[in-house]
């Protein structure tokens, strides 16, 4: 028998993450420098830790309400407010899903119909395809241009609109570009959302890692904020990776029909993650801060360094990537990356993870020591002379 055939076709179409594959790649390389998983290097700060130990102690390991515990999502509400002046209402505007990951997949689940189409801004994260394609839409590329700073523009938004589009998919800050959309680009796109009805996702996972400008959210936009679903969690700003808690903030039709889906599929996520979420969102904005900082000094460290090297990369404006640009290598993306791994040792990730729109572009993480970043970058150097010098230049 074959067991290929007893799989679904929706999963065929599935290509395995271009990320993993490459750490599958360098996992069986020792002693390489990995510039390449997307979480922060910090230990999750202690007050948070002390709170799950608590929640351990006093017994809190049953499920929580399917929305999640009644104190995270209050919590989560004042945040939103304090921290983007967004208002919610914590009871039904508000549920708390694993992680970011939960939230993509299931707000994809909750809106589409068969050949729905999704507009997604790429490169873009990789999970975005994957779950539209589970949800049987029809995704369809809004291209990027480094030019623009990786922005969605107005002009380009409109020009892949068709009377089947439904959502728009996007991510500012971004991973893998490091772009983000301030307020005034924002202005731009609204009245086309408007126009045209889409229902924005809008997934803010590196909110808190906004450098030189305030975060803004198309949510603050008063003529669209129930069209827009928003997406967050607790993984990048409070270096809680692993504790899988996110959540979604969005109108209460939204929010009610994805219940459906979460309440069977998940139930809730850790109850004891959940506790410790409490105290990130309560009295966690100085670690934010502290972490902020500290992403900040690596990332003019290694934008410097890369642009020193001829790899031109603009200094990514949020979340923890350089999206650098090895068009003067003459390598395609993934033997720059292949190459780069067998001779030097370090692992990065080509821009092609990330859709076709990343070719010619690698993505690092610099979500590591300024000693890992500048070893990284000293084999660097030595890789991109060697293949200048092939090339003869
Ligand atoms: C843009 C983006 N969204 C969502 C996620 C998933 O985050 P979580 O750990 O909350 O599931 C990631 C993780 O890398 C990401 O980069």
């Amino acid at each position: 028998m074959s067991y290929e055939n007893k799989l679904s076709e929706k999963v065929k179409q599935i290509k395995p993450s271009g990320i993993r594959k490459f750490f599958d790649l360098a996992s069986g390389c020792p002693g390489v420098i990995s510039l390449g998983v997307g979480e922060p290097d910090f230990d999750t700060p202690w007050h948070i830790r002390e709170e799950a130990i608590y929640a351990l102690e006093q017994g809190n390991t049953f499920y929580t309400g399917n929305k999640g515990l009644d104190e995270l999502r209050k919590e989560v509400a004042f945040y939103l407010n304090r921290r983007f002046n967004l208002e919610y209402d914590w009871n039904k505007e508000i549920f708390i899903t694993v992680g970011g990951s939960e939230a993509i997949d299931i707000t994809m689940r909750t809106l589409l119909n068969p050949n729905d189409e999704v507009i997604i801004p790429k490169p873009a994260y990789v999970a975005y395809e994957p779950a539209v394609l589970m949800s049987q839409g029809k995704v369809i590329d809004l291209n990027l241009t480094e030019e623009s700073g990786f922005k969605i523009t107005p002009e380009a938004l409109e020009a892949v609109i068709t009377d089947k589009t439904k959502v728009l998919l996007l991510n500012y800050p971004s991973n893998p570009t490091g772009g983000v959309m301030t307020k005034e680009d924002y202005e731009k796109i609204v009245p086309i959302i408007k126009k045209y009805d889409l229902i924005v996702v809008s997934d803010e996972i590196y909110a808190e890692l906004t450098y030189e400008n305030e975060h803004c959210s198309l949510a603050n936009f008063d003529e669209i904020k129930d069209q827009v679903i928003l997406l967050n969690g607790f993984s990048k700003a409070y270096s809680m990776t692993g504790w899988r808690v996110g959540y979604i903030a969005a109108n209460q039709v939204f929010i009610d029909a994805m219940l459906k889906i979460h309440q069977f599929a998940i139930i809730c996520p850790s109850t004891i993650s959940q506790y410790a979420a409490i105290s990130a969102a309560r009295d966690g904005d100085s670690d934010i801060e502290r972490m902020k900082e500290s992403f900040l000094q690596r990332r003019n460290y290694i934008v410097k360094g890369l642009n020193n090297l001829g790899l031109t990369c603009h200094s990514p404006q949020g979340a923890f990537y350089v999206f650098p640009s090895i068009a003067k290598c003459g390598l395609s993306s993934d033997e720059f990356c292949e190459r780069l791994l067998k001779e030097e040792k370090v692992a990065v990730v080509p821009g092609t993870a990330f859709g076709n729109q990343g070719e010619g572009f690698i993505r690092i993480s610099y979500a590591y020591s300024i000693e890992e970043i500048k070893e990284a970058l000293s084999k660097i150097e030595s890789f991109v002379k060697r293949v200048l010098t092939e090339k003869g230049n």
